[in-house]
C-alpha cells in the first residue's frame, strides 16, 4: 500500500477561512429586484456587481474602470466573443493567484489545447460511470446518519457535504486529511480580500498535489488524478502545472457549485409541492427540474471578462481595458427569454438554454458530472425519505448571497 503525501495545515491552525468566506460571498437575501432594475437601465451599466451588494472592497480591482453587462443577449455576446473579452486579464489577479495556471485564466491558443484534454476526462460516458462507483456510496453514507430520525437539515447534513466528499473519493484522499483539505481549498480564495492565508493555502495545496501526482504517475490507479495524468488529446498530455492548478480549483469549481445547485433544486421542489409530487411520480422529469433550478437560482450569479480592445455592446461604447462584470443571473431571469422569470417552474417552455454553466469556450467542463451528482442525490432522497416535506415547525428556507447563492438551511420531515 503506497503512502500518500501529508497535507500541511495553515501555520495558524485556528484561523477559520469559512467565516471570512461568508464576507466575500455576502448576506444579500435577494439580489433579483436590483438586477431587474439594472437590466431596465440597459445592457451596459457603469459600476461593479459586487459594489451593488456589499461594502467590502475588492482590493484587486480598486480604481479599475468597470461595467456590468446585463440581459441574456448581451451576456451571451460577451461569453461567445473571447477574442474581445478575455479571461486572462480578468482572472489573473483573483483565480490566477488562488489556483495558478488553471483553464479559467487561459485564453486561446493555450486554453483550446488544454481544454480539449480536460474535456476528454469529463465526457458524459466517463462521468456517468462515477455515478455508481463514486457518488452513490457517498450519498448513501451521508443519508444513513439521519434516515431513521424522521427529520433533517438537508443543507447541513447532506448538500453541504456530498459534492466535496465526491471529490475526496475521486482523489482518494485519506479521511483524516479531509478537514484540512477543505479549509485550504476555501482559504485559497482569500487572496481576493488581501488575507495572507490565501497565498499560504495555494502553496500548501500545490505541494501536496505535486507529490500526489508524482506518486500516481509512478503507480497509476483508477482515481481522478491518475486519470487526468494519463488522458491525452492529439498525442498531448496535461503539463503538471496545469493539472495541479486544476486540482486546486476543483473544490470551488466542482464542490461549492454543486452543493449550491443541489440546495437550490431541493428548495425549488420543496417550496412547490405540486412539482415535487410530479417529480416523485415521474423521475424522467429530473433533468428539466435540474435545468430549471440552475436557471432560477444559478449558483454562480456573476463572472468576469476584460475588454482587450475598444468595442461596443448594444450601442454602448466599451473602451479597451474595461473590466466586465458579467451578470449571469440577469441572463437567467431575463423576461424577454423566460416568462415569469422569478418563478420556479419545471414545466416552463424551454426555448433558450440558461447561462448557469456559462457558454462559449469556457462553458463548464464539469456540467455532465454536476448533473450526474444532482440526479443521483435527488433520486436517493426521494427513494429513501418517503413523503419528504418542509418541516412545519422550523423556519421556511430562504436563499442568501449575491455572487454565490444557496439556502442556509433546508429543514425537512419524512416518514421514517
Ligand atoms: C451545478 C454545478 C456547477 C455550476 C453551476 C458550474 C458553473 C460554471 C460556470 C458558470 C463556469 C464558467 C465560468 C466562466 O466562464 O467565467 C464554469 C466553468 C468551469 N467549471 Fe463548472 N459548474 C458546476 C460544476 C462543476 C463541476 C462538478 C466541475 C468539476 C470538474 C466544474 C469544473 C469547471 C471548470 C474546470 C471550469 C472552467 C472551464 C474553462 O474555463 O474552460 N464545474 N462552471
Amino acid at each position: 500500500m503506497m503512502t500518500l503525501p501529508k497535507l500541511e495545515d495553515l501555520s495558524d491552525p485556528d484561523f477559520n477561512p469559512f467565516e471570512i468566506e461568508k464576507l466575500s460571498t455576502g448576506h444579500c437575501p435577494d439580489p433579483y429586484p436590483r438586477i431587474h432594475e439594472l437590466m431596465q437601465q440597459g445592457s451596459v451599466v457603469t459600476g461593479s456587481y459586487r459594489d451593488e451588494f456589499t461594502d467590502i472592497k475588492d482590493v484587486q480591482r480598486d480604481g479599475v474602470p468597470q461595467v456590468m453587462v446585463l440581459g441574456y443577449e448581451a451576456v451571451m455576446h460577451v461569453l461567445t466573443h473571447p477574442e474581445i473579452f478575455t479571461n486572462r486579464e480578468a482572472f489573473m489577479p483573483s483565480l490566477g493567484q488562488a489556483f495558478g495556471e488553471s483553464v479559467s485564466v487561459m485564453d486561446a491558443p493555450d486554453h483550446t489545447r488544454y481544454r480539449k484534454i480536460f474535456q476528454k476526462a469529463f465526457l458524459p460516458q466517463v462521468v456517468s460511470k462515477w455515478g455508481e462507483t463514486v457518488v452513490d456510496p457517498v450519498v448513501n453514507n451521508l443519508m444513513d446518519a439521519f434516515i431513521h430520525t424522521g427529520k433533517a437539515d438537508l443543507v447541513h447534513q447532506f448538500t453541504h457535504h456530498y459534492p466535496f466528499q465526491v471529490i475526496y473519493a475521486q482523489v482518494e484522499l485519506e479521511p483524516e486529511q479531509a478537514p484540512v483539505f477543505h479549509k485550504l481549498a476555501i482559504a485559497q480564495l482569500l487572496s481576493a480580500i488581501g488575507a495572507p492565508q490565501g497565498a499560504e493555502a495555494t502553496e500548501k495545496l500545490g505541494l501536496f498535489f505535486g507529490q500526489l501526482l508524482k506518486l500516481r504517475r509512478e503507480n497509476p490507479g483508477t482515481d481522478l488524478v491518475s486519470h487526468l495524468a494519463t488522458v491525452e488529446a492529439d498525442g498531448e498530455r496535461l503539463p503538471d502545472i496545469v493539472l495541479i492548478s486544476f486540482l486546486r480549483q476543483l473544490m470551488n469549481a466542482g464542490g461549492d457549485t454543486t452543493f449550491r445547485g443541489t440546495s437550490a433544486l431541493l428548495m425549488g421542489l420543496l417550496t412547490n409541492t405540486d412539482q415535487l409530487d410530479a417529480v416523485r411520480a415521474d423521475r424522467s422529469l429530473i433533468p428539466q427540474a435540474i435545468d430549471e433550478a440552475l436557471r432560477w437560482e444559478g449558483p454562480v450569479s456573476s463572472t468576469y471578462r476584460y475588454a482587450i480592445c475598444d468595442t461596443e455592446i448594444d450601442g454602448v461604447k466599451i473602451p479597451k481595458g474595461t473590466f466586465i462584470n458579467l451578470v449571469l443571473a440577469s441572463a437567467n431571469r431575463d423576461p424577454r427569454k423566460f416568462a415569469n422569470p422569478d418563478s420556479f417552474d419545471i414545466f416552463r417552455e424551454r426555448k433558450f438554454r440558461s447561462a448557469a454553466f456559462a457558454s462559449g469556450p469556457h462553458l463548464c467542463i464539469g456540467q455532465h458530472l454536476a448533473k450526474v451528482e444532482m440526479t443521483r442525490a435527488l433520486n436517493a432522497l426521494l427513494d429513501k425519505l418517503p413523503n419528504m416535506r418542509l418541516d412545519p415547525d422550523m423556519p421556511p428556507p430562504h436563499m442568501i448571497g449575491h455572487i454565490l447563492r444557496s439556502p442556509e438551511h433546508l429543514w425537512v420531515k419524512f416518514d421514517s
